[in-house]
């Protein structure tokens, strides 16, 4: 039993982590502990100090000690007493904003919760336990839920909440946010992910500082500006050492994580939908269902975190045919042709890449409606004849006789003015009445809280992709959204459009993939500006950044890895000059940054030389002979790549019996000393060999001293090496 209750103290505990909450003498539920198992219940940590202006709750009596504003909190309600950052808030009938949550009861149900309409991780019902605890307000009848999913093997405790109003009047919620910790105890530092387009998920790691923190979106998308992921970590934790907890918001809306340092040095993270563009009107009797957060921790680094994450993403929140499955080896045309493309062109870097062992045919934008540049043709999901003579059909069944699959290119969500869909349907796009809309690309995003949207788009893609032999679907979305309005929501419940959407989203999602069970679907938003766990629970595999250099990649892909999985990193060779950088990189270097994803090239094949098509194929094979370990072994970044001189990772086959070693270094210097990298996770004392070498290492070697990386003359320079177990 994962969960246990005894004396008002409530234990999560899975096989290496321990989670402790208490129910104290006011019906307050305090936060004790998240961290390593301790054998001992934490209260002991908690102190009850006097401190000036920080008020006392009424039942205290004259006791000055206890106070709403010092406790550790499990779930932090404003206007009562606390003055930190809340994780819910919500107005009365009254006007009145305040709530004051008490214990009620608790349940525990066996197997893992799921959200209505939500993303949410899931277990077989004897592999998961959901521990509910009721909370309710003093003065009314709101109650919320907390909910904890645990998945004890996994080291994985999920967290959401359920608002019901229970009066007789609706309460409109400003916040209701799916985690909140307070931590009173540690010296913490914060990870998050940064960046823009082109340049994903950038690390950066800092001292909190005292006040609020946050990383946020406001966006309507998960984004590229931020990532709905965060790190708390002690100062001196690295990837093999110390303490650290993680957790990942499964939603692609906008979002927000704030940490508080308060005037106790106790930190406090609150995470879930940005309350800057939410609000919902609770009416009576009603539920409201906050996404979900996945929470891990770790006292060995954040490899160890990593791991955990990767393992509970990809088989507990990814989902259909290919969560688990090899993925074909594709090729994209867009960066070959961008919108300059007929049948005869498409034809023709198909045969090329099947001879060279690719599996797959993408044919990306501007296949559809009046569509020769991002100005027009969004929403008309309809063959553009004048570049595909004969339609779809036809040059399917060419790149099927190929013995390629075929996939394609959708931005559903969106639409373009100039396109018959906006000509019959103003009144879909999102935007408010009498106001310039601000354009992204050119283009508007559609209403996708309003069902007749949902229903119109569920129409026109099932009948291409029942009427087409399609094996991938690249579902894209290229702007932010704002000029939130709909003309389907009363005036008083505008600001429930950029949740209805997600859910709009979602019901669409869950429909065609649902409908289509064998077709491989891949997030995608100007590359990854969507990379969240939300998305990954109906497409297995994201577009990792619109960015292919492979020296930039490195450091995309870096951040990436905290908590995505490899096989959800959609990774592709390009062409040199890169389109973005204009920088040149050897194919090499191009396959094996490409390598660390799911894998695939975005180039016209017929122009590259003999020496390097014949590269390609080899790349191809030699993917396909490490896919498995590149999915299935454990991850290790081996270097960081903010350090400026190289970026190295490494494959480790969960039965340490093989290693497979990949990177980049950056730059050759003069009179240098070959590199040395220090591996990580293999067995001490086995024996590993480098494979086409006789020298024979121990595992202990090459983790205490290192392995010597080849003399490198050149920049940007790839490192691969295989090492096999050869004691067994
Ligand atoms: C986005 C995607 C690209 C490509 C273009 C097409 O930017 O990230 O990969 O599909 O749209 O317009």
């Amino acid at each position: 039993m994962a969960i246990k209750i005894e004396h008002g103290v409530f234990q999560i505990e899975t096989a290496d982590t321990m989670y402790q909450m208490k129910v104290d003498a006011f019906g307050v539920l305090n936060h004790l502990w998240y961290g390593a198992k301790t054998g001992c219940v934490m209260d002991y940590l908690l102190d009850y100090p006097d401190v000036g202006f920080s008020g006392n709750i009424y039942e205290a009596e004259n006791q000055r000690t206890y106070s709403l504003d010092t406790l550790p909190l499990e779930y932090a309600s404003g206007g009562v007493g606390d003055f930190r950052v809340p994780a819910i808030s919500v107005t009365h009938e009254n006007g009145s904003c305040a709530l004051d949550l008490r214990y009620q009861e608790y349940h525990i149900v066996k197997g893992k919760c799921r959200i209505p309409g939500l993303p949410a991780v899931y277990a077989a019902d004897d592999k998961a336990e959901t521990l509910e605890i009721v909370l309710k307000d003093t003065a009314t009848d709101v109650i919320v839920i907390l909910k904890y999913g645990v998945l004890e093997q996994e080291n994985v405790i999920t967290r959401s909440v359920v608002v019901c109003n229970q009066g007789k009047t609706p309460v409109i919620l400003n916040r209701v946010h799916s985690l909140c910790m307070d931590i009173p105890y540690g010296d913490w530092e914060w990870i998050h992910f940064h960046g823009r387009h082109t340049k994903e998920r950038q690390v950066e790691r800092a001292a909190l500082i005292h006040g609020i923190q946050e990383s946020s979106s406001g966006r309507g998308m998960s984004s590229h500006q931020q990532n709905p992921t965060v790190l708390l970590c002690e100062r001196n934790t690295t990837e093999n050492y110390g303490f650290c907890m993680g957790a990942a918001l499964l939603y692609s809306g906008g979002f927000q994580t704030q940490i508080e340092r308060d005037q106790l040095d106790q930190t406090r993270i609150v995470m879930g939908i940005h309350p800057d563009t939410f609000a919902w009107q609770l009416e009576e009797g009603d539920s409201f269902y906050a996404p979900e957060v996945m929470l891990s921790c770790s006292d060995k680094g954040f490899a160890e975190l990593s791991h955990r994450f990767h393992h509970v993403i990809r088989n507990n929140v990814c989902r259909g045919k290919y969560k688990l499955s090899p993925r074909p080896v594709l090729i994209n045309n867009w960066e070959a042709t961008y919108f300059d493309f007929n049948s005869t062109k498409i034809e023709e870097i198909a045969r090329q890449a099947s001879a060279l062992g690719i599996d797959m045919m993408v044919l990306d934008d501007g296949w559809f409606g009046k569509r020769d540049s991002d100005c027009s043709g969004l929403g008309d999901w309809v063959v553009n004849e004048k570049k595909l003579q004969g339609g779809l059909g036809r040059l399917i069944g060419r790149i099927n006789d190929l013995g390629m699959k075929f996939g394609i290119w959708m931005e559903p969500e969106m639409v373009s003015e100039d396109s018959e869909l906006y000509r019959s349907h103003p009144e879909w796009a999102i935007r408010i009445p009498g106001r310039a809309p601000m354009r992204g690309r050119y283009q508007l995003a559609l209403d996708m809280s309003n069902p007749e949207v949902i229903r119109y788009l569920h129409r026109v893609i099932s009948k291409i992709l029942r009427e087409n032999n399609i094996e991938y679907v690249k579902w894209d979305i290229n702007r932010s959204i704002c000029d939130w309005y709909t003309p389907t929501l009363p005036e008083r419940r505008q600001l429930e459009l950029p949740h209805r959407y997600i859910l709009g989203l979602y019901e669409l999602l869950e429909r065609l993939t649902g409908e289509f069970p064998d077709i491989l679907f891949e997030g995608c938003c100007g590359g990854g500006g969507r990379f969240d766990a939300g998305m990954l629970y109906y497409c297995p595999q994201t577009w990792c950044s619109d960015d292919t250099d492979a020296h930039e990649r490195t450091v995309i892909q870096y951040g990436t890895s905290f908590f995505y999985p490899i096989s959800t990193v959609g990774s592709h060779v390009s062409a040199v000059p890169n389109h973005q950088t204009g920088r040149m990189t050897s194919i090499q270097a191009r396959g094996a940054v490409a390598m660390a994803g799911s894998f695939g090239y975005e180039l016209d094949l017929n122009t590259l030389s003999e020496e390097e098509k014949q590269e390609v194929k080899e790349q191809v094979k030699t993917y396909k002979r490490y896919q498995d370990l590149i999915y299935n072994g454990l991850y290790y970044r081996v270097c960081d790549p903010m350090a400026g001189k190289l970026s190295v990772w490494e494959f480790v086959a969960k039965d340490q019996s093989e290693v497979l070693v990949q990177g980049v270094v950056y730059r050759a210097e003069p009179n240098e000393l070959r590199k040395r990298v220090r591996l990580t996770g293999l067995a001490e004392e086995a024996e590993y060999q480098v494979e086409g070498e006789e020298t024979v290492y121990t595992g202990a070697a090459l983790m205490a001293g290192g392995i010597l990386l080849p003399e490198i003359k050149g920049d940007d320079v790839a490192i691969q090496i295989c090492l096999k177990r050869t004691d067994r």
